[in-house]
């Protein structure tokens, strides 16, 4: 194959690189904590060069080839077709982490220190933000909530406080779906010399290249749409600056240990194979089910960025390549209806998570956020009767018939 042969998206994801000699049409399971040196002499090299190193195997928590050909798939994914600022193909970074979570708070980590601020918006994922407000605030990094949606606000925000060295972002955002402009505030940040990280979980990079826009990290749990079934937690964190990743970051996660399994990195490889396939899917069915409970009437609102009605429809359509599989929805009744509807679910899946290949709905005020004051949950669009629902792979019209059963149950 001639060596510029370029490979498309989807290429990308069904097509293993290589790992060793052997074979293998799948790649194997590293199930190995350790590596063995050659001989002393290479054992002795490598700790004189300072040991622990991202290219060389000796310790799976240091490394381990199944994971590090998934980061690097999906590295390439992020930057599939994204130029540099020379107008040359960007080369990406991948590293997998144990979740999610465990992402996201390396991608803080390695921004911030003690004195230091962060900007964000409002209604982040809960534990992402109870990370910030708890550990990070005990460890001197304050938060602090924007609207980021005026980009005039959070310029001043940040010309006027020389302590915040981080935004981040996540968008599309539970559960409304509301939508930040990453061209704007990627722009606003590298005039201000911050770095800008980008949760893109909802949408990953078949429908959304945050990289492209000039974002400097890119995370995901990729629990959700990239494992796609639901068999594993992980997650990734994508950047462009190699050094940065190879030092910083690599030193973050050879020191706090949140690495990925290469058993979870294998079965996230199974998944982004048919990303693509799914996602298409997804949104086809969301935009489906949109139409269905936009027509209902026991609905009062229906938040999917494929429906014109989206405050966000435009800037989806602008920096994404599709409005993905998740929606909500308001019942008009409220706590009650919203319970009811839950209760008369048969078909979809009553759970808590999104992403994988069945529909799952979530009654947010009697599960997840219970505990949480109404007026807060409010603030963030979690009203009484809001439904979420990550859309699944199935028949539409078994869909469609367990909710329209459930709707009239009540
Ligand atoms: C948008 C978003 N980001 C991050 C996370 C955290 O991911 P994990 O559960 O894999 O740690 C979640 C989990 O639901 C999420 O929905």
């Amino acid at each position: 194959m001639n060596k510029n042969f370029k490979k498309g998206f989807h290429s990308i994801c069904v097509k293993d690189l290589v790992i060793d000699g052997l074979s293998s049409h799948v790649p194997p399971i590293y199930a190995t904590s350790t590596f063995t040196y050659e001989d002393l002499d290479a054992a002795f090299d490598f700790f004189k060069k300072g040991g622990a190193n991202k290219d060389v195997y000796t310790y799976s928590r240091l490394g381990n080839p199944t994971v590090k050909l998934v980061g690097d798939k999906i590295a390439a994914l992020e930057a599939f077709n994204v130029k540099d600022e020379n107008g040359n193909d960007l080369k990406a970074y991948g590293m997998l982490f144990a979740s999610g979570m465990a992402a996201i708070a390396a991608a803080i980590l390695a921004n911030v220190k003690a004195g230091d601020k962060v900007i964000t918006q409002g209604n982040l994922y809960g534990t992402t933000n109870e990370l910030l407000i708890t550990i990070l605030k005990d460890f001197g990094v304050e938060t602090i909530y924007a609207d980021l949606k005026d980009l005039n606000f959070v310029e001043d925000a940040i010309i006027n406080d020389e302590h915040i060295k981080l935004l981040y972002i996540e968008t599309p955002a539970n559960p409304t779906l509301e939508c930040f402009d990453l061209d704007g505030l990627a722009a606003i940040a590298q005039n201000q010399d911050i770095k800008t990280v980008v949760d893109n979980t909802f949408s990953t990079p078949y429908l959304q290249q945050p990289l492209k826009f000039g974002i400097d990290f890119v995370v995901h749990s990729s629990t959700k749409f990239l494992n796609g079934h639901g068999t594993g937690t992980s997650g990734v964190l994508v950047g462009k600056d190699e050094n940065f990743i190879n030092t910083k970051l690599y030193g973050i996660q050879k020191m706090i240990g949140g690495i990925c399994s290469p058993f979870e990195a294998f079965l996230l490889n199974n998944g982004v194979k048919t990303l693509p396939l799914r996602m298409d899917q997804h949104q086809k069915n969301a935009m489906q089910l949109a139409k269905f409970l936009s027509e209902h009437p026991k609905v009062s609102k229906v938040n999917y960025l494929g429906l014109e009605t989206h405050p966000d429809y435009a800037m989806a359509k602008e920096q994404m390549n599709g409005p993905c599989g998740m929606l909500s929805f308001e019942l008009k009744d409220g706590l009650e209806a919203g319970m009811n509807f839950m209760r008369a679910i048969e078909f979809c899946t009553l759970t808590a998570s999104l992403g994988t290949a069945d529909t799952l709905v979530t009654h947010s005020a009697s599960t997840s956020h219970v505990n949480v004051p109404r007026e807060q949950r409010l603030r963030h669009g979690i009203t009484d009767g809001l439904i979420r629902v990550s859309v699944g792979l199935e028949n539409i019209e078994d869909i469609t018939a367990d909710f329209s059963h459930a709707l009239s149950a009540f």
